[in-house]
């Protein structure tokens, strides 16, 4: 009996290891440009480079922890993997509540584009979501 648990318990740890380091290994890399779309009034360029001196390497400012609801498959994963147009349970926050508020006034992105003292960031609606962007 004992070195059943032993030998199961060996088992579990190995299977969690693999799929760890598997999961973990892929899509490390920020991509440069990425195009988020579903907007009416356009898609969003999202430039990793051009953030890089307002968050460093500190790339879970945005890629946030995984969390219980629904648990992260990947480092990184696009945030559009779970946050969707219409949040259907578990998740709360919808897609674009991943982003900003309805009115673009607080949130994730406009939070810190607000702070920006050489007012380069956006926080206008038409100098993120842009028609050219798809
Ligand atoms: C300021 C916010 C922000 C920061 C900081 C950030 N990212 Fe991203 N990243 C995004 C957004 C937004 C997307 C697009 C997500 C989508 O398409 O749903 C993205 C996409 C990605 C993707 C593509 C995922 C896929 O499967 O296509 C990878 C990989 C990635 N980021 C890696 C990184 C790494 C590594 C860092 C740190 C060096 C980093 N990111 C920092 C916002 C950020
Ligand atoms: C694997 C699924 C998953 C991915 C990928 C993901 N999130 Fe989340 N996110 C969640 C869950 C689960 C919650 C908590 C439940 C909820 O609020 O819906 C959450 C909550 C949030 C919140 C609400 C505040 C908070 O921290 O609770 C924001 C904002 C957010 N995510 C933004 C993002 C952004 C931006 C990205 C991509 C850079 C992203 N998320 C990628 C699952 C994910
Ligand atoms: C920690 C601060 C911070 C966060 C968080 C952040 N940004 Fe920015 N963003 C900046 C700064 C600073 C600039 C100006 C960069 C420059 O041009 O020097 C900028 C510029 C931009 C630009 C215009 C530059 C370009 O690519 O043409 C867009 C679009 C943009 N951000 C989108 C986003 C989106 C979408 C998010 C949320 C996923 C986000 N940002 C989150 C700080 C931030
Ligand atoms: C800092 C950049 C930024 C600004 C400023 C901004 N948005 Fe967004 N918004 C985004 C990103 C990124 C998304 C997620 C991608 C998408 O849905 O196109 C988004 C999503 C949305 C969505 C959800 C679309 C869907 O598919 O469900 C709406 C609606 C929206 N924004 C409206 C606005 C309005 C209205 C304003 C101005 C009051 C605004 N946005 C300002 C970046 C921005």
């Amino acid at each position: 009996m004992k070195r059943l648990t032993v030998v199961l318990v060996a088992i579990a740890a190995l299977a969690i290891a693999a799929s760890g380091a598997a999961v973990f290994a892929q899509a490390e890399k920020a991509p440069g440009v990425v195009i988020l779309k579903g907007a009416p009034m356009g898609g969003v360029k999202f430039d990793h480079a051009k953030h890089a001196k307002a968050v460093g390497d500190k790339c879970d400012t945005c890629h946030h922890a995984s969390k219980a609801e629904m648990p992260a498959k990947t480092a990184n994963q696009k945030c559009t993997d779970c946050h969707t147009k219409v949040a259907a349970a578990p998740m709360k926050t919808k897609l674009q509540a991943a982003f900003h508020d309805p009115m673009a006034k607080k949130g994730l992105c406009i939070d810190c584009h607000a702070k920006d003292e050489a007012k380069k960031a956006p926080v206008k609606c038409a100098d993120c979501h842009k028609k050219e962007n798809v």
